[in-house]
């Protein structure tokens, strides 16, 4: 779990204070934000000292492994070590800052740690700044990366954040389309984890709690506040902290698919794709196209038009590879349940 965790609005104040016990002597800390904020007056706001340096990370596509390898190996030629990582952004640059954080003690490439618990050293500290809600990567214990053979995170002890800061006014002016798809991550963490087979006490204690603020922000309020901003911050570390003891499911497994082929983002892909599960979610998938709907959000359609056997192949692959999903979804028998032919018709449809 996350060491520390500061919540409230103007809390990114208190940067500067966070990161001062944890700074080494002539080792900088490094601040990748999330290049929409380059020019803008939360650049200005970096708490920079001695010889730290600000990295704009260019998240135009989610992150990859050769960019992590390669940010980790610029600050290991530029300063050795660094004091810490810190990410300020969406889910892409605090996976990003996560991962890098890493890379900077384990060595190798980060594709070799794609997996469960393969990372085995520490790296150095990190904190999570988010400035979009829902993903949760904030609070998981992965990082989620595309490397050359596959799409998988670097799950383990050692990559969670060590201190996050959740100051919801750094969401304030997240485009509404973005603040839907990447929000309604968590909405789907939440449907996913509640109606799982994989469901705990502890998944159940806060998945409850993230469902009903997503239900405030999204279906009960009429227009965005300053409150949704807060509601829905929490929203995505109670949503996070529900998946990490359990597992999303069949929305998450089918946008991977999409992801992996046609590079589909995370939160728009879920989207595009739970929109479409109401045979396995009915009443997660009526109030989401209700949210849709009240919120005047476009969710694109008929993105797998044109596509060929082979792509569709390649998709369903990836899907299926995704195994602990599908069983927390389906139950022990899932191999029976979703077959190749079912999945593809699936595809078809979005
Ligand atoms: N580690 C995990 O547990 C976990 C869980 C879910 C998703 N993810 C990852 O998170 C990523 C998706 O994250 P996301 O949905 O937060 O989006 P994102 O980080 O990919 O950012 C989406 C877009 O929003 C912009 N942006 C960010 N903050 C903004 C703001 N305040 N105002 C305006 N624009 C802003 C970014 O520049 C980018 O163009 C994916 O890479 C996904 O794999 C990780
Ligand atoms: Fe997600």
């Amino acid at each position: 779990m996350v060491g520390y965790v500061i919540y409230g609005r103007g809390s990114f104040n208190q940067l500067d204070e966070i990161l001062a016990p944890h700074r080494k002597p002539n080792l900088p800390m490094v601040f990748l934000v999330d290049h929409f904020f380059d020019g803008k007056a939360l650049a200005g706001r970096v708490p920079l000292r001695g010889n730290d340096k600000i990295i704009f990370a260019d998240v135009s596509y989610e992150p990859k492994t050769t960019q992590v390898d390669q940010l980790a190996q610029q600050l290991k030629d530029e300063f050795g070590s660094v004091s810490g990582v810190i990410g300020i952004g969406g889910g892409s640059t605090m996976d990003l800052a996560k991962a890098v954080g890493l890379m900077m003690t384990n060595p190798g490439s980060s594709a070799d740690y794609q997996g469960w618990d393969l990372v085995k050293q520490a790296g150095v500290y990190k904190a999570g700044i988010p400035t979009l809600s829902g993903t949760g990567a904030e609070v998981s214990r992965t990082t989620v990366l595309t490397g050359p053979t596959k799409k998988l995170g670097m799950n383990s002890d050692f990559t969670p954040f060590d201190q996050i800061v959740l100051d919801p006014e750094l969401t304030a002016d997240a485009p509404a389309n973005q603040r839907f798809y990447t929000g309604m991550d968590c909405y789907i963490h939440c449907i996913e984890s509640l109606t799982g087979t994989y469901l705990n006490e502890f998944s159940k204690s806060y998945g409850e709690k993230a469902l009903q603020l997503c239900r405030e922000v999204y279906v009960n309020k009429t227009g965005w506040d300053a409150d949704s901003d807060d509601k829905l911050m929490m929203a995505s570390y109670a949503g996070g902290m529900s998946i990490a003891y359990s597992q999303v499911g069949v929305a998450h497994a089918v946008s991977y698919g999409l992801s992996y082929l046609l590079g589909t983002k995370h939160g728009l892909g879920n989207c595009i794709v739970f929109d479409k599960l109401q045979d396995y979610y009915p009443e997660g998938v009526k109030e989401f196209k209700l949210m849709v709907e009240k919120n005047n959000i476009n969710i694109p359609q008929h993105i797998c038009a044109g596509l060929s056997d082979e792509d569709f192949d390649k998709m369903i692959n990836v899907s299926l590879g995704m195994k602990p999903l599908w069983e927390n979804a389906l139950g022990k028998d899932w191999e029976k349940i979703i077959t190749r032919e079912k999945l593809r018709a699936l595809y078809e449809q979005l």
